[in-house]
C-alpha cells in the first residue's frame, strides 16, 4: 500500500504527528518537494523533535526514509538535523536515503530570498529559506544538484559559472557584495562528502521498494494551498505540494499510489502574507494562538488563524484525490460556545459555492458561515470516538457528510497517545 499524506490547507495542519503515527506500519516515508521552510513536530515520550527535511519516521527503528529528487536540500541544515537526531541516540545510518537528483540550496539562495523579499512592495512572506530561488535554479537550468557536491569538477564549473551571473545580479540590482568562490567551493565540497553516504538513487531504491510490496509513506510538506499552481499564487511556496507532485518528486509513476489521506485542522491557519477569507478578529485569533500554540516550526512566527473552510477543504480534496480525512487540533475548539464553518463566500452580489481561482475574490469574498453549538468538556484525553462530547461529535459527522469523506483519525493533543482512531 503506497500512501500520500497532503496537508489541506496552508500548511501547519500536523501532519507531522499523522505521519509519524502511520510510519508506524510502513516500511519507508519519503520527502517529495519543499525543503528546510516546512517544520515537523513530534513529540514521543516527553522529547519533542522538530524536523525540517528528515521524515518523521526516522524515529521509529528500522524504517527507511528518503529524501526525493524534488526536495530542495540545505546541506547544512540536514548534517544539523541528523546531529541532532544522533545527540539523542537515533541512528541514521543505512537509513537515510538522499537524492542525488535533488537540488542544493546555496548561501545566494537565502540571501536572494531575503533581498527580493526587502524590494517586494507585496511580500510574500517567504521563510527566507531559499526556497524559491532554489526552484527558481532548477527551472532555469543552472541549480546545483546533490550529485554534485561528489564531483569536484563538475561542482567547480557550475559553481563558477553561476557565481559569474548571480554577482553581478547582486551588485548591480541589490548593492549587496556578492559570493566569494573559493570559501563556497570548499564549504559544500565538504558537505558533500560528510553526505556521500547517503546520497544514492532515491528513484530507484523507492521504485524496489514498490516492486517488492513494501509499505510506503509519501510525506508533502507545506499544503494544497501553498501549492505553486493551484496555491492561492503568489502567496505559495515553489513547489508542488499536492499529492501529485509525490510522482515528479519522487520518480514513482501515478499508478503506483494507492490513497491519499488529507491533514486538516479544525480550524485554518496560516504563516506568512496571502487571502484568508475566514481569519479571526485580532484578540480571537490571539485567544486561538495562544490555545493553539500556533507558532511557526521553523521561523517561530505567529500564525494567522481562522474558522474551518469547506470550500477550501473541498478543492483540496478534489486536487489530491483525498479519500480519508485526519482532523487535528480538535481539543483546541473545547469551551467554545459556537463554532463558525464556511460552507459559501459571498462576492460582489453573488454566493460562491467553489473555492474561486480569482484572487481579487478570495481577498475581498466574506464568507458564508454555518454556526454549529460548541462543547464546554475537554476532550484531550478522550481515546473512544464514542466518547467524545455529543456536539464535538456532530461536528465531525458534519464535516463528513458536506465533504463527503471519512474522518478516520483525529487529533486531541499533540503526543502520539492524544489521538482518536476510527
Ligand atoms: P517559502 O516556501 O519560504 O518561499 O514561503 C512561501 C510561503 O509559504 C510563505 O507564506 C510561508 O510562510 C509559507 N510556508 C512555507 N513553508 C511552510 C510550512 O511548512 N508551513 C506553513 N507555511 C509555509
Amino acid at each position: 500500500m503506497n500512501t500520500v499524506i497532503v496537508g489541506a490547507q496552508w500548511g501547519d495542519e500536523g501532519k507531522g504527528k499523522i505521519i509519524d503515527i502511520l510510519a508506524q506500519t510502513a516500511d519507508y516515508v519519503v520527502r517529495y518537494q519543499g525543503g528546510s521552510n516546512a517544520g515537523h513536530t513530534v513529540v514521543t515520550n516527553g522529547h519533542e523533535f522538530i524536523f525540517h527535511l528528515i521524515p518523521s519516521g526516522i524515529l521509529h527503528k528500522g524504517k527507511i526514509c528518503c529524501i526525493g529528487n524534488g526536495v530542495t536540500i540545505d546541506p547544512a541544515a540536514l548534517l544539523e538535523e541528523i546531529e541532532r537526531l544522533a545527540k539523542a541516540k537515533i541512528g541514521v545510518a543505512r537509513r537515510l536515503k538522499i537524492s542525488c537528483l535533488a537540488h542544493v540550496i546555496m548561501p545566494y539562495h537565502k540571501v536572494l530570498d531575503e533581498l527580493r523579499e526587502a524590494k517586494r512592495t507585496h511580500k510574500i512572506g517567504t521563510t527566507r529559506r531559499g526556497i524559491g530561488p532554489c526552484y527558481s535554479d532548477k527551472i532555469n537550468r543552472c541549480g546545483i544538484r546533490m550529485i554534485d557536491l561528489l564531483n569536484a569538477k563538475v561542482l567547480r564549473n557550475k559553481l563558477k559559472d553561476n557565481l559569474l551571473e548571480k554577482n553581478e545580479i547582486f551588485k548591480k540590482v541589490y548593492q549587496y557584495p556578492g559570493f566569494v568562490f573559493e570559501a563556497l567551493y570548499r564549504d559544500y565540497l565538504q558537505y558533500g562528502r560528510k553526505l556521500s553516504s547517503y546520497i544514492c538513487n532515491t528513484a530507484l531504491v523507492i521504485n524496489r521498494a514498490v516492486e517488492a510490496k513494501k509499505k510506503i509513506l509519501f510525506e508533502g510538506a507545506q499544503g494544497t494551498f501553498l501549492d505553486i499552481d493551484f496555491g492561492t499564487y503568489p502567496y505559495v511556496t515553489s513547489s508542488s505540494a499536492i499529492s501529485g507532485g509525490s510522482c515528479i518528486g519522487t520518480g514513482v509513476a501515478p499508478v503506483k499510489i494507492d490513497k491519499v489521506v488529507g491533514v486538516a485542522k479544525a480550524y485554518t491557519t496560516r504563516v506568512g502574507e496571502g487571502p484568508f477569507p475566514t481569519e479571526f478578529g485580532a484578540a480571537f485569533g490571539k485567544l486561538i494562538r495562544e490555545k493553539g500554540a500556533e507558532f511557526g516550526a521553523t521561523t517561530g512566527r505567529p500564525r494567522r488563524c481562522g474558522w474551518i473552510d469547506l470550500l477550501m477543504l473541498k478543492e483540496a480534496i478534489l486536487l489530491n484525490g483525498i479519500s480519508e480525512l485526519a482532523l487535528t487540533k480538535l481539543d483546541v475548539l473545547d469551551g467554545l460556545k459556537t463554532i463558525n464553518l464556511a460552507v459559501a463566500y459571498r462576492y460582489k452580489g453573488t454566493l460562491l459555492k467553489e473555492f474561486p481561482q480569482d484572487s481579487e475574490a478570495l481577498w475581498k469574498a466574506k464568507p458564508v458561515y454555518k454556526q454549529m453549538q460548541g462543547w464546554s468538556k475537554t476532550i484531550s484525553d478522550t481515546k473512544d470516538y464514542a466518547q467524545l462530547p455529543p456536539r464535538a461529535r456532530d461536528y465531525v459527522s458534519y464535516l463528513e457528510d458536506a465533504l463527503k469523506t471519512e474522518i478516520s483519525i483525529i487529533s486531541v493533543g499533540s503526543s502520539r497517545e492524544k489521538t482518536i482512531y476510527r
